[in-house]
């Protein structure tokens, strides 16, 4: 089983698969929605200007297909019961839609998230009414609806189109459920003040002036926690921001934490993106495990906690990412893509640029402090481009091509096989870089071979800001 502060890079239902049953005291978490949207970070470039390229982070698209076919069986078949009939009933109603997709996914996870809970722990299931109704018929099938606690509504206000012809959509929704019949819920922990709870939605004014007329008993510990909760939705300036897609509020992850675990407590998200649950888990002294998908992902958590913890920063144990050079190749052979967002993100930490649009194939970028113009910090570039496969003497050739393109410093080249003694020469002909004020005179294009990342050997950069999103 894994220890406190893992972060696991895989497919959450294999991986929840490994954990023994009844291990985790809470499991706060934030699935896809079914949005049928791709979600895109927006990549700005060194000046902070618009974005022109955008990096994938996730697809929340869903299609039946044999993944949803296989899941659907093992419903029917390995699990039976309660869940194997809702599902076959949700299909014939259904069909084999992109909905029936979603909800089979979501199905065969809920049944592990509910066998991994121990007896007094709790699911917090978040979603929003895209799929909500048809979540809570399945999670109903999985935990018993007398399990079912509540349903928390997130409101969170924001702009909206004056003329659109229907009610402007701003909550979410979170469903909890607890295991069993005893569960932890600690409402003294997440009480707010009344002058606060009545004054935070706006408008809403019946509760305030019933306390000012004391037609309402006061307890001085502030108000009963509801059901609902208004958090502002994260904006581009505030310091939590990551410019993850779909990155939620810390505040609204410390609350259900607090109510709904103690102290060493273990948490678990296993959708956890850019780790917010796992920041509030921390902040709260809870233990915590995350598991995600994407490398983008686990390198944004990685980075995050570097900056909010780093006290803890050594603590951490990443799993699923290549440990050695013979993982490191196979992942390059089998998974291009994925090899190079690892390559990107977690070895050369850049920020990642996965979609390549109107960049000449830079895979990654980072900038570095090269002192003051005109009163302003000015920046240098370094790019990477990543070759999992064979490459060539040309490729060395248009990638110089393209940092000069990009107007890039430095470049660095990635590759799993070594460079011949022509390509070492075209690598060559950039010259060397000399940086303004720090004693360090560097080759403009490295080539730098990925079995020397497992030697602690990296590409020699300044020291500069390193972000992967
Ligand atoms: C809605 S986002 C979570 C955002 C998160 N709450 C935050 O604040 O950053 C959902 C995440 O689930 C991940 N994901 C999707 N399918 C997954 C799977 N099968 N296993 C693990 N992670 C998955 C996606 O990569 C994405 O990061």
């Amino acid at each position: 089983m894994y220890e406190n502060r893992t972060l696991v890079r895989g497919d959450n239902l294999e991986e929840m698969r490994k954990f023994p049953d009844a291990c985790i005291d809470l499991i706060a978490t934030d699935p896809p929605f079914n949005s049928k949207r791709d979600y895109f970070v927006p990549y700005r470039d060194q000046h902070g200007q618009e974005p022109d390229t955008l990096v994938r982070a996730f697809t929340d698209t869903w299609n039946w297909g044999e993944a949803a076919e296989d899941a659907y069986q093992h419903l029917l078949i390995d699990e039976g019961g309660q869940i194997a009939d809702t599902i076959q009933g949700l299909r014939q109603f259904l069909n084999e839609t992109p909905m029936m997709a979603y909800l089979v996914m979501m199905a065969i996870r809920i049944v592990e998230m509910h066998r991994i809970l121990t007896p007094t722990g709790s699911l917090y299931l978040h979603c929003d009414p895209t799929a909500s109704h048809y979540l809570k018929i399945v999670t109903d099938a999985v935990f018993g609806t007398g399990n079912f606690r509540n349903e928390i509504i997130w409101c969170y206000s924001r702009p909206s189109a004056p003329k659109q012809r229907q009610l402007s959509r701003v909550h979410d929704i979170i469903f909890w459920y607890s295991k069993g019949q005893q569960w932890i819920f600690n409402p003294d922990l997440i009480r707010q003040p009344y002058a606060e709870s009545s004054r935070a939605r706006e408008g809403y004014s019946a509760q305030a002036s019933k306390i000012a007329s004391g037609s309402v008993e006061l307890d001085s510990k502030g108000k009963f926690p509801e059901s609902w909760i208004y958090v502002p939705p994260l904006k581009g300036n505030s310091h939590e921001y990551m410019g993850y897609p779909t990155q939620k509020p810390i505040a609204l992850y410390k609350r259900i934490i607090a109510a709904s675990s103690n102290e060493n407590s273990l948490v678990l998200d296993p959708f956890c993106g850019c780790g917010t649950t796992l920041m509030a888990a921390e902040d709260l002294n809870r233990h915590w495990i995350g598991i995600d998908l994407t490398y983008l992902a686990i390198g944004a958590v990685k980075q995050r906690i570097e900056e909010h913890f780093p006290q803890i920063r050594d603590t951490v144990t990443i799993i699923g990412t290549p440990e050695n050079e013979e993982q490191a190749l196979r992942l390059a052979r089998n998974h291009p893509h994925a090899f190079e967002e690892w390559c990107v993100t977690h070895v050369l930490k850049f920020k990642s640029n996965a979609k390549k649009v109107a960049d000449g194939g830079i895979d990654g970028t980072f900038r570095f402090p090269v002192g003051r113009v005109k009163g302003r910090q000015a920046y240098g570039k370094a790019v990477a481009q990543v070759k999992g496969g064979n490459y060539t003497l040309s490729q060395i050739r248009d990638f110089r091509t393209a940092m000069q393109n990009v107007e890039a410093d430095l470049g660095v080249f990635v590759v799993t096989s070594p460079p011949t003694r022509g390509m070492q020469t075209e690598a060559a002909k950039s010259g060397t870089y000399r940086h303004p004020f720090l004693d360090m005179e560097i080759p403009t294009v490295q080539i730098y071979q990925i079995q020397e990342y497992f030697i602690d050997t990296l590409p020699r950069l300044p020291f500069g800001e390193r972000a992967v999103l």
